[in-house]
């Protein structure tokens, strides 16, 4: 039987599967936790499978990709680290934690349907922990790059990615808070709730 597995305790992310009818990770998923001694497993639903309870996540991350998932600042190169305030370092918890398993976005009605066109809670939720770092100056373009009817705008509050996630994360929040901030009349950094 093929799968993906490294770390084996939550972590990598890579032994996401549908497990007793629900995606989670394998190998923090207990025994005693499913509803009966006979355990059916199954690849990640609605994803091409490469073998057994392999899938091909090569979409996935390439929405992962096109969020930009990294610090885009315009302040000159500091000498060490960018400082960064606690209440303001306070807005990524829940945010930073995602470990991009996939379990969310295999999950999502939307997603299953419209995975070409919208990008799904995992991404959704990454690009928002970018929109809501106080050091990341690039809100505006951010948010103009999610202006669009189907990448952003497809999350029909389901909350299926809240109630899978392995991390206990909230993409469904995440993508709402977005939203709030796509209609704000100025999209400024303060606007961003904790
Ligand atoms: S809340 Fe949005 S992203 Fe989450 S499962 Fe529902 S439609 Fe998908
Ligand atoms: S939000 Fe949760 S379920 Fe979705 S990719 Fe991240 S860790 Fe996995
Ligand atoms: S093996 Fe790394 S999360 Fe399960």
């Amino acid at each position: 039987l093929t799968f993906r597995r490294s770390c084996r305790e939550g972590i990598c992310g890579s032994c996401s599967m549908n497990i007793d009818g629900r995606n989670t990770l394998a190998c923090t998923k207990g025994w005693e936790e499913c509803s009966s001694s006979t355990i059916s497993i199954a690849p990640l639903p609605h994803q091409p499978v490469v073998k057994d309870l392999v899938t091909d996540l090569t979409l996935f991350y390439a929405q992962y990709d096109s969020i930009q998932p990294y610090l885009q600042s315009d302040e000159p190169d500091p000498e060490k680290e960018r400082i960064q305030l606690p209440e303001d370092r306070a807005k990524l918890d829940g945010l930073y934690e995602c470990i991009l398993c996939a379990c969310c976005s295999t999950s999502c009605p939307s997603y299953w349907w419209n995975q070409t066109e919208y990008l799904g809670p995992a991404a959704l939720l990454q690009s928002y922990r970018w929109i809501a770092d106080s050091r990341d100056d690039a809100t505006d373009k951010r948010l103009d790059d999610l202006e669009d009817p189907f990448k952003l705008y497809r999350c029909h509050t389901i909350m299926n990615c809240a109630q899978v996630c392995p991390k206990g994360l909230n993409p469904a929040e995440a993508i709402a808070k977005t939203k709030q901030l796509m209609v704000s009349p100025s999209r400024k950094k303060t606007e961003v709730a904790a």
